[in-house]
């Protein structure tokens, strides 16, 4: 471990500089660890300005924990569609109902993290925040402003083994102890504001005068970060097969893993080099198809990786969906997919724009961070 201050800069001047300048958001001021868990599990994945409408959009679909636990998976899943890392809306709607199931939220961060999926961050977070329990979660964010403050030099993703007890001695100090959930959001706020990566407005900093980075001049480097392993690239061919009536022919994604339950069109496994078609043609949904290749690639990034996603198209007579699958109408395929399938669907529109049954794909985004 290297050697830390000994002293913080003091939690009362960031709480002082909160009270004038924090930013509003729908799940300020709220008491119910409920809203306030939904708002969390949101944030990790998604922007604050993004979250806004979709929180509140959320919240009037499953106003309460019930109505989340008991609400069928199609729906959340519908409801998730576009923000991305399904498997938190899976492990959302999994916790709502041991919530249920136990009666109410557990109040301590350990119980937190019993419910599935949440995780060491979401449980401080929901703690400090709803419950009022002096603890520090630890974000990006707040990352970045103990990393300065502190002028912890090791990289991460090493350095959190540093950067985590730190931002707990915060709470050993008074005026943070009696305002946990404010002083975790008023770290949010300052990393997102003015201690931002690049060119952080130290100037206008509560902590100028208490930051050791910026008594240094090293704010601008910190925190270090250890160079980046190169990502993957995987391919995957895809099979849409739609009905005169223009339903598509769907499946769930096995419950665990990437995507986990969501709907998909059926494709091959996503495998290190491109398919070739008469390979990618044993993971057809239907045997003894016309199925042509669509011009393009639909092309979609994970945190971890990209994939590069071709489709196959193919008309099919009405008829008994086989076994494991679904048909779909159009209109709410194009809810309930999930955005790198909908990347697929603007292929065959490119292809073909009346039968593909309308309406707008997303183009193509990278992923953020994190
Ligand atoms: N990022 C994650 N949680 C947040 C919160 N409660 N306020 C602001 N930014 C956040």
């Amino acid at each position: 471990m290297p050697d830390l201050p000994s002293t913080l800069p003091p939690s009362g001047a960031l709480l002082d500089w909160y009270d004038r300048h924090r930013r509003s958001m729908g799940w300020r001021g709220a008491s119910d660890p409920y809203r306030i868990w939904v708002s969390e599990v949101m944030l990790q994945q998604t922007t604050v300005a993004a979250v806004g409408p979709r929180y509140e959009r959320f919240l009037a679909r499953f106003p309460t924990v019930r109505a989340l636990a008991e609400a069928p998976w199609e729906e959340v899943a519908a409801e998730w569609a576009g923000l991305g890392y399904y498997a938190r809306a899976r492990n959302l709607h999994a916790a709502a109902k041991a919530v249920l199931g136990r009666g109410g939220f557990p109040e301590t961060e350990a119980g937190l993290r019993d419910l599935p999926g949440i995780g060491a961050y979401t449980a401080a977070a929901v703690a400090a925040i709803a419950f009022g329990v002096p603890t520090v979660p630890v974000d990006g964010n707040v990352e970045r402003v103990v990393s300065r403050v502190l002028a912890i030099r090791e990289a991460l993703p090493g350095a959190r083994r540093i950067i985590a007890p730190a931002a707990a001695r915060f709470m050993e100090q008074g005026a943070a102890r009696g305002r946990p959930g404010d002083f975790a959001q008023a770290l949010f706020d300052l990393g997102a504001t003015i201690c931002t990566p690049r060119r952080p407005a130290c100037a206008l900093c509560p902590w100028r005068g208490d930051c050791e980075a910026q008594r240094s001049g090293i704010q601008d480097g910190l925190p270090v970060k250890a160079p980046k392993t190169a990502r993957g690239q995987r391919y995957g061919t895809h099979f849409l097969a739609r009905d005169p009536a223009g339903r598509m022919l769907l499946r769930h994604r096995p419950p665990t893993g990437l995507l986990g339950g969501m709907l998909e069109i059926p494709g091959t496994p996503w495998t290190g080099a491109p398919p070739d078609d008469d390979a990618a043609m044993e993971h057809a949904p239907l045997p003894g198809l016309a199925w042509r290749a669509l011009p393009g690639t639909a092309r979609h990034g994970f945190t971890h990786m990209d994939v590069d996603m071709r489709l196959m198209a193919a008309e099919v007579p009405a008829g008994p969906a086989p076994e494991g699958f679904l048909w779909m109408e159009a209109a709410a395929a194009r809810v309930a997919l999930p955005t790198l399938m909908r990347r697929l669907l603007a292929l065959a529109d490119a292809a073909a724009p009346a039968a593909a049954g309308g309406g707008s794909a997303p183009g193509r985004r990278r992923p953020r961070a994190g």
